[in-house]
């Protein structure tokens, strides 16, 4: 049968739906390449990093307090949400956004303010009141994405390499 033309092909329809660690996880772990190595520069990641990373996979997605989800466009996952429930001794429920992710060629499309939405969402319906995360000075675009979805910057986790001062 010929293809149609290409202005009548329908568009993929991309969706938000929940994790499945028996079809998603490879593809999920392939996003943690960039998105360790971005936000954390000098690592590296490694198969022992993505066996752990698998491994953390397979714990949460069958707990109740966390939840993960992917961004799917039909053929698969093209971003990924991990976002939990945690308890401080200032807070008792706090949403915490622990990983999110877009494919780059879905970026700048409005999917990863998507994602804090279903994020937020998640979290609100658990009891959550407030929602925390942590980004990297290094990485602009995801600061301003927080930012301009109403987040601010509450706390500074301060840090200090220790080789030059106390190495060996
Ligand atoms: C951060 C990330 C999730 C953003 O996803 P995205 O789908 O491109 O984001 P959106 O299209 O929803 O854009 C949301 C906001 O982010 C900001 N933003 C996104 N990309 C940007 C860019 N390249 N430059 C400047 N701002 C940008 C914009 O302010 C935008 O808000 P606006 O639409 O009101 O202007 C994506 O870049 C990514 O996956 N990065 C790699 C993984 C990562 O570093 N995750 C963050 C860990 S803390």
């Amino acid at each position: 049968m010929a293809s149609e033309p290409a202005h009548q092909q329908a568009l993929p329809l991309v969706t938000i739906r929940d994790f499945h660690f028996g079809r998603d996880t490879e593809a999920v772990l392939r996003f943690q390449v960039e998105t360790y190595e971005t936000n954390f520069p000098g690592l590296r990641v490694t198969e022992t990093f993505l066996r752990d990373y698998r491994r953390q996979l397979r714990r949460v997605s069958r707990q109740w307090n966390e939840g993960l989800f992917v961004v799917d466009d039909g053929r698969g996952p093209c971003g990924f949400l991990w976002i939990g429930l945690i308890s401080t001794m200032v807070s008792p429920t706090i949403g915490y956004i622990k990983n999110i992710y877009i494919r780059p060629d879905l970026r700048g499309q409005g999917w990863g303010r998507e994602l804090l939405r279903t994020a937020e969402k998640w979290a609100a319906e658990r009891g959550a009141t407030e929602i925390e995360l942590d980004a990297s000075v290094c990485n602009p675009e995801a600061v301003r994405m927080y930012e301009n979805a109403g987040y601010a910057t509450r706390r500074l986790r301060m840090g200090k390499d220790l080789a030059r001062d106390h190495g060996p």
